[in-house]
């Protein structure tokens, strides 16, 4: 890719701009921030740590939205993170103008970027971006499930201290406490867990995962996560930008699949160079539609929520 834009230069969008940088994802970088002097100052720190990391990615600083000009790729992480004793619904209202306003310079800017987000509530918020560019939802998605089964892999790595490298883990559903870690999908070299860990460890791990975002709210208690959130970011814009094909869970607009409709959810997805380009469906156990359904419920909430803002 030739450019890709970050809006929020927070924890989320740093750590972002300094993979992709690191892993010359694109040829050029703009983090873009309200906070004068900030995003000037992260992107000159990321640049200076070229010669070190070996890239030749060109990163640069903005305070204006017209920036995302000509991007190919816009992602988006700013606006408030939740605190401590808060749900990720609670910075909804805060959040969505925050968004409105980048979706608005996106769609004037860039018209044919692709938009990738981030900014909590991600579900309703990817849901809210979709509507308001008009655009296909191929063009439209966001990151949380890749984040979650990389938790999820990670506990069951610590729980059987295999390599983490065997380890295929794979979460569903809204990115909040009702998401549907995949147990049956969730393999160590494509042997089933279940062959390693008892239910009780396997139940362990489910909770600690619907929850690996509070424990880590909970121990900085003034931040959020940012180091996984920003690496689950740079696998799917590399998918996109190689043209991988690569599988990925991501939160997309559902036409029909698990049978929703006008709404949007964490699915396993195809990306490639057209960004999501294809939903897989997967047969659910009885116990897995019910709770991909109540995960459903609860993202269905929040957009109803939304419509009255
Ligand atoms: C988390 C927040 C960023 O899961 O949603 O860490």
């Amino acid at each position: 890719m030739r450019k890709i834009a970050i809006i929020g230069a927070g924890r989320v969008g740093e750590s972002t701009a300094h993979n992709l940088a690191k892993h010359e994802l694109c040829r050029e970088i703009v983090l873009i921030d309200i906070k004068e002097g900030v995003p000037q100052g992260t992107a000159l720190d990321i640049q200076e740590s070229a010669p070190i990391f070996d890239f030749d990615t060109q990163l640069r600083g903005s305070n204006s939205l017209d920036d995302v000009a000509d991007a190919e790729m816009v992602i988006v992480t700013a606006g408030v993170p939740r605190k401590q004793g808060m749900s990720r619904s609670d910075v909804l209202e805060t959040n969505v103008a925050v968004v409105n306003g980048v979706v608005d310079a996106t769609v004037k800017h860039a018209p044919d970027a692709l938009l990738l987000m981030v900014t909590n509530p991600v579900d309703i918020l990817t849901y809210a971006a979709w509507r308001r560019t008009g655009w296909s939802r191929h063009r439209v998605f966001g990151m949380a499930g890749v984040l979650d089964s990389a938790r999820m892999g990670s506990f069951v790595a610590m729980e059987t201290g295999f390599s983490v490298k065997d380890i295929s883990a794979m979460v569903l559903g809204g990115h909040g406490d009702t998401m549907v870690p995949m147990t049956r999908f969730t393999t160590i070299n494509g042997i089933p867990i279940e062959h390693f860990l008892t239910r009780e460890q396997i139940d362990r791990i489910v909770e600690r995962t619907r929850q690996g975002g509070a424990e880590i709210l909970a121990l900085r208690k003034t931040g959020s996560a940012y180091d996984a959130p920003a690496a689950a970011i740079a696998s799917m814009v590399d998918a996109i930008s190689r043209n991988r094909k690569h599988i990925l869970p991501a939160v997309a607009v559902l036409d029909g699949e698990y049978s929703l409709n006008d709404i949007c959810m964490g699915v396993p997805v195809v990306f490639g160079e057209g960004g999501m380009e294809r939903v897989i469906q997967l047969p659910l156990t009885a116990q897995e539609a019910d709770e991909f359904r109540r995960s459903s419920e609860h993202v269905r909430a929040d957009i109803e929520r939304l419509k009255l803002l």
